[in-house]
This record gives structure tokens, C-alpha cells and sequence, in this order.
């Protein structure tokens, strides 16, 4: 890569929409970190990414449903870049079909902890060199659905759906969203949560069973506008292209805070 191009570190993009964003960025003259399990497919993109003969990118394997593997990748991004400038926590599941709880490496519910913890702890370990790197964005792919956190049981071992341990996860990474935005104010930091759009053709929604209702382009707008938009206010929920409201509990500061101390208990990365 040139020493001078935009680092854009994307979560889940070996497939679905992290895979359609990490085109674009990469046609936009960015190097572009490849993110994901599979090898083969992280392999295929980077190889479709230099085919192209614009940007440029790298693949990086790394099993989100463990925090030594987050450690370990977050340690070889600092060791392997002098700077970043965008991270997109856009990695996710949805166990939709699957009646059974299902746990991390670390024991802890695996929508919990692929979908947020993953992403909390990740962040956490990179800011350093995001705040280096500044201007510098970070953005959270949530989703519409979001179930508020029931902090006396979020693991969930009572009462437990994929959809609602789903929602659950994504209305988590809203609230650090706002946290984090909070923190950093004033380091030219810029920190978004969104919605892409809803049901899109993806692995995911095909697995869930359900019909798609929109596709990967729309969603792909959607992220692009947070990575690359100006008068894009940090802290701020999207849902589509539009800037929404989260459900309530995005904006408690008591449950916030609660949320700080339980991903520091189960990833044992501190939050400031
Ligand atoms: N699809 C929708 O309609 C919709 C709507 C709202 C929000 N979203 C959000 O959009 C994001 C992308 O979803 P998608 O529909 O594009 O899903 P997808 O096609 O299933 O892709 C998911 C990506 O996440 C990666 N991933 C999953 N588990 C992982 C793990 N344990 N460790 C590392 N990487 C992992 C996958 O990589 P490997 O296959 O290589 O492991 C893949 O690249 C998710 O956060 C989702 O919640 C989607």
C-alpha cells in the first residue's frame, strides 16, 4: 500500500454488505482490510480488489466469538499499520432459525458477543490508533431491530429467542455508539450507528429464513454515507440514509453506564 492511502478496517467483509462496502472503498482509492473467517472468500475479494487495479486490500482472519482472537487481531492491525482511519464494526450473526442458546469461546451468549462485544472490545483496543489517525471515523452497523438489555440477565439464560438476543446485540452497539461519541468529543473522532436497510439479500437473511426485501446496494449506501458524508454528527443513529431515534435506552446515561462495567467484566478491556 501507499504510505499516504486511507486505512479502512472493515468487520465481516469476506461476505454480504461488509463485502459490497470494501468494493466501494476500495474503488474510491482506499486500502481496504479484509476482515472475516473464511480465507477463501477474504483471499477471493483482495485478489477482485487488485484485479481492478484500484485501491487496495489485505485479508486478516479472526473469530469475532473469541476475545483472545479480537486481542490477537487488534494487536497484528497495530503492529502491521501506522495508521487507520476508518473501522467498521459491521461482523454479525443472526441465529434465527436455531431454538438453542448458543455460547462464545468465552461463555458468553454468542449474539453478545459477535455482534457487540467483539466490536466493543475491538474499538477499544484500536482507538489508540484511530485517535492517532484523525480525522478518523468509527461505524457500528446495528439494525432497526433493538431490544433493550436486561442487565440482570444478559446472557440471556431465561427467556431466550434469536430475535430477541439478536436485537439485544444490536441495540448494545447503539449505546456504545453514543458513549463512545461522548468520550471523544473534540478529537475529530466521528462515531455512527445505522440501520441498513432492512432484510437484504444476504447469507444471513437467507439462513434466517426469511424473505429479502432489500438489497446489499441500498444498505451499502447507506454505510458509505457515514464512512465518507460531511455534517455527519457523531453520536447519531441512521436508519437507511436518514438520521432516527433509538430505542430509549440508547439515550439512558444509568443503562450506558451499566453497559460499560458488563463489557469490561466479560472482555477485561477497560472502556477509557
Ligand atoms: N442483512 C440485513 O438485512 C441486515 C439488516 C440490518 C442489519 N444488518 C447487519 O449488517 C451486518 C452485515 O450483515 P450481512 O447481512 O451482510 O451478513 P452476512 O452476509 O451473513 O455476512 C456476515 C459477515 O460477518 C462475518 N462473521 C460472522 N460471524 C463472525 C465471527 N464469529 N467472526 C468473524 N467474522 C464473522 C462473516 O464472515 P465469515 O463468513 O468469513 O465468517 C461475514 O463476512 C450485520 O452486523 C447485521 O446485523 C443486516
Amino acid at each position: 500500500m501507499n504510505p499516504d492511502q486511507t486505512v479502512i478496517l472493515v468487520t465481516g467483509s469476506t461476505d454480504g454488505l461488509g463485502r459490497e462496502v470494501a468494493r466501494r472503498l476500495a474503488a474510491d482509492g482506499a486500502h481496504v482490510i479484509v476482515h472475516g473467517r473464511n480465507r477463501e472468500r477474504g483471499e477471493a475479494l483482495v485478489a477482485e480488489i487488485h484485479a481492478t487495479g484500484r485501491g487496495s486490500a489485505r485479508f486478516y482472519a479472526a473469530d469475532l466469538g473469541s476475545i483472545a482472537e479480537v486481542r490477537a487481531f487488534a494487536r497484528t492491525i497495530i503492529q502491521d499499520y501506522d495508521h487507520l482511519n476508518v473501522l467498521v464494526n459491521n461482523a454479525g450473526i443472526w441465529l434465527n432459525r436455531s431454538p438453542e442458546r448458543q455460547l462464545s469461546a468465552d461463555g458468553h451468549e454468542l449474539h453478545f458477543a459477535v455482534n457487540y462485544l467483539a466490536g466493543y472490545a475491538l474499538t477499544r483496543l484500536l482507538l489508540p490508533l484511530l485517535t492517532e489517525s484523525a480525522p478518523a471515523r468509527i461505524v457500528n452497523v446495528a439494525s432497526t431491530a433493538q431490544t433493550p438489555i436486561d442487565f440482570d440477565d444478559p446472557m440471556l439464560e431465561r427467556g431466550y429467542t434469536g430475535g430477541r438476543a439478536y436485537a439485544q446485540s444490536k441495540l448494545a452497539q447503539i449505546l456504545f455508539t453514543v458513549d463512545l461519541a461522548g468520550e471523544l468529543e473534540g478529537q475529530d473522532v466521528i462515531v455512527t450507528a445505522l440501520h441498513p436497510a432492512t432484510l437484504m439479500e444476504t447469507t444471513m437473511v437467507r439462513e434466517a429464513g426469511v424473505p429479502a426485501r432489500s438489497t446489499v446496494d441500498e444498505g451499502a449506501d447507506a454505510v458509505m454515507q457515514l464512512v465518507t458524508a460531511q455534517g455527519i454528527e457523531s453520536g447519531s443513529y441512521y436508519r437507511g440514509l436518514e438520521p432516527a431515534r433509538a430505542n430509549a435506552q440508547a439515550y439512558d446515561e444509568n443503562a450506558r453506564a451499566a453497559l460499560r462495567r458488563l463489557s469490561e467484566t466479560l472482555t477485561g478491556v477497560p472502556s477509557r
